[in-house]
Formats: C-alpha cells, sequence, structure tokens
C-alpha cells in the first residue's frame, strides 16, 4: 500500500487482561492480573480494557472485577474500561470506581441470545438506560458489535444488520463502536465492503476494529482497516483470547504482532515491544503455555 495514505499514529486498545483472560480456565490470582494491568501500562498502551462485570458464572475467570477494578494501578494519561451487560453489571462497575465502560451485543441473533442471554432490540433497550445512566454518572462508553461478519450460529452477517446495531449505539451516547470479528473469519475483502457501508455513515475516528486471529487474517484485516482510514485498533497481549460462547473462536490479534507490524510501517503506537513482552510473560507462565503471539516467541527466544 501507499506509505503517504497511512496515519502517523494509531491508538491500541488493549483487551488483554478482558477479552484475553476470559477464556482461560486455569484462575490467575487477582495480584497477578494487576501486575499485568500495571506492566501494560509502563509498556505504553493508554486504553486498558482491564475487565468484566458479567455474571461471576457466565465468566468465572472474571468473577474478582470489583476487587481488580479498586486496585487498578494510578497510570496518568492511561484510561481504564470494563465491559458492563446490564443494569446490575453498571452497579458494580460504578461501586468498584470505574469511568469508562463498554457495552456488548451482536450483529446476529443467536449469538446475542447465546452471550447476554437477550434479543439484539432487548439488548438496545437495556443499554439506552445503561448507557444513560453512566453518562449521568460521568462515565463514557464504548459499544461492542460481536459478529460483524461470520457468525458462528447463522453464517455470514450482512452490513446492514452490522450498521442498524452500530447507529444505534452511537444514537445511545457510546462514543466509540467496536466493529469486532468474534471467530476471526473476516479476510481484507470483507473489512473493505463492511467499512465501504459504515463509514458513509459513522465517523471514521467513532470507529475501532476488533479481530481475532483464529485463520491467520487479523493483521492482513487491519491493513484494509488502515486504508479505510480507521486509527483505532484492539489487540490482546500474547494473541490470548477467545469467547467461551463462540464456539471456534481462537486468540485476539496479538498486541506484540500489532505493534511490530505498525511500528515497521512507520506508524507510531506508543508502545515499547519489549516492555509489552515483559509484561506477558508472566501470565504465560501462570497459565503454564506458550502463547500463540509470534513476536511475544522472538522476543522470549532472545532474551533466554
Ligand atoms: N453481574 C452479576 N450478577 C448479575 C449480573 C451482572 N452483570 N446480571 C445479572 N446478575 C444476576 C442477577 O442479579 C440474578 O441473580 P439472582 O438469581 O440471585 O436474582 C441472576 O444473575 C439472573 O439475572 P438475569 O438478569 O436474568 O440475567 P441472565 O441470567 O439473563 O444473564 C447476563 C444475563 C448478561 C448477565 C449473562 O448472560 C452474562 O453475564 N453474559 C456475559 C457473557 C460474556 O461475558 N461473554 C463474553 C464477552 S463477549
Ligand atoms: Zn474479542
Amino acid at each position: 500500500m501507499n506509505p503517504a495514505l497511512l496515519p502517523e499514529r494509531v491508538t491500541i486498545v488493549e483487551v488483554g487482561p478482558r477479552d484475553g483472560l476470559q477464556n482461560e480456565r486455569t484462575p490467575i490470582p487477582t495480584n497477578v492480573k494487576l501486575n499485568f494491568i500495571s506492566a501494560l501500562a509502563a509498556a505504553g498502551l493508554t486504553q486498558i480494557e482491564a475487565t468484566s462485570f458479567v455474571h461471576p458464572r457466565a465468566i468465572p475467570q472474571l468473577a474478582d472485577a470489583v476487587d481488580v477494578a479498586r486496585s487498578l494501578p494510578a497510570a496518568p494519561g492511561v484510561t481504564f474500561s470494563a465491559l458492563v451487560p446490564n443494569d446490575k453489571g453498571l452497579d458494580r462497575a460504578i461501586e468498584a470506581g470505574i469511568r469508562r465502560i463498554a457495552v456488548f451485543t451482536a450483529a446476529s441473533e443467536t449469538f446475542a441470545r447465546k452471550n447476554i442471554n437477550m434479543s439484539i432490540d432487548e439488548s438496545l433497550t437495556t443499554f439506552a438506560a445503561v448507557i444513560q445512566r453512566a453518562r449521568s454518572a460521568g462515565m463514557t462508553v464504548r459499544g461492542y458489535v460481536s459478529t460483524c461478519f461470520v457468525c458462528p450460529f447463522e453464517g455470514e452477517v450482512s452490513g446492514d444488520a452490522v450498521l442498524r446495531v452500530a447507529g444505534r449505539l452511537l444514537e445511545l451516547g457510546a462514543d466509540q463502536i467496536a466493529i469486532s470479528d468474534t471467530i476471526g473469519a473476516a479476510a481484507p475483502t470483507d473489512v473493505h465492503r463492511l467499512l465501504s457501508l459504515l463509514l458513509p455513515v459513522i465517523p471514521r475516528e467513532r470507529v475501532a476494529l476488533h479481530f481475532h486471529d483464529t485463520y491467520g487474517t487479523a493483521v492482513a484485516n487491519v491493513v484494509a482497516g488502515l486504508e479505510a482510514g480507521i486509527t483505532t485498533f484492539d489487540a490482546s497481549a500474547g494473541g490470548l483470547g477467545g469467547c467461551p460462547y463462540a464456539p471456534g473462536a481462537s486468540g485476539n490479534l496479538a498486541t506484540e504482532d500489532l505493534v511490530y507490524v505498525l511500528e515497521r510501517m512507520g506508524i507510531a503506537t506508543g508502545v515499547s515491544l519489549q516492555r509489552l513482552a515483559a509484561a506477558t510473560q508472566p501470565i504465560a507462565a501462570v497459565l503454564g503455555q506458550e502463547l500463540p503471539s509470534r513476536n511475544l516467541r522472538r522476543l522470549s527466544v532472545a532474551a533466554c
């Protein structure tokens, strides 16, 4: 692609402590999570999704959300956010002192139902009240739209379905929409097609792209996003991740791999790759497994 068309800078939203850890069965102690989060901030990440106020039975790994949120580090310039599925989740987020929440629904009915036990319209009604209350409390709100390309239950998802849900979340008061490829099935042509439909309606600075790397297409999809002028991308340290409600979904785009490719393209991320690798290594150790990130592996070998 033409380097003259690239942005100077990109914002990475680090979702490792939430999307990354939520699917891991090995319990990770709260203090290990907090050290991970502090180290991610020290590596230069300025947007960190720290935990999730969903039902602890739905995501046992994040049952310590209130404890994590209450002990987040004082990190100037860093915004910590947390997932909130409903009113009860917002109560817990407020109690824990979180200032930015992320609500989440889907572009396909079956996934919304399996993930949050609501139809899409029910979820939008729920979020209308949640967003209003959050904003009155001075919080800011991100909106996720899951299954924007392929649903694990319904197959291909139409761009019109994505546009309807994304548009509604913005109307309700979300300031950013994370267009999410929950099962990592999209290719760059899909990204191009969907953004061609969304961007005439939704300002590009309000769009973030959230890719999983199940089929190895995540970096290519980021490039398609850059070509369309998107400058916010989600990623997960180590390539951790997956959704227990999305069969076949595997890890997120690895933050290390995203930082490498962006910096190599001359796009500033503000993130130190060495420090990022150091942040992730203790999580790999607790999980007792090698994580998918290629650059984490490369840096870990180099450090041996
Ligand atoms: N946190 C803690 N407890 C909650 C809660 C929350 N956010 N929301 C509801 N509950 C409790 C209620 O208080 C109620 O408790 P009770 O039985 O003791 O009265 C019980 O859960 C059932 O409440 P209900 O509103 O009927 O929830 P539900 O069973 O329909 O579940 C969700 C809805 C959204 C809470 C649940 O599906 C969920 O947490 N999903 C998240 C899935 C996820 O995180 N996926 C990965 C991210 S993409
Ligand atoms: Zn995800």
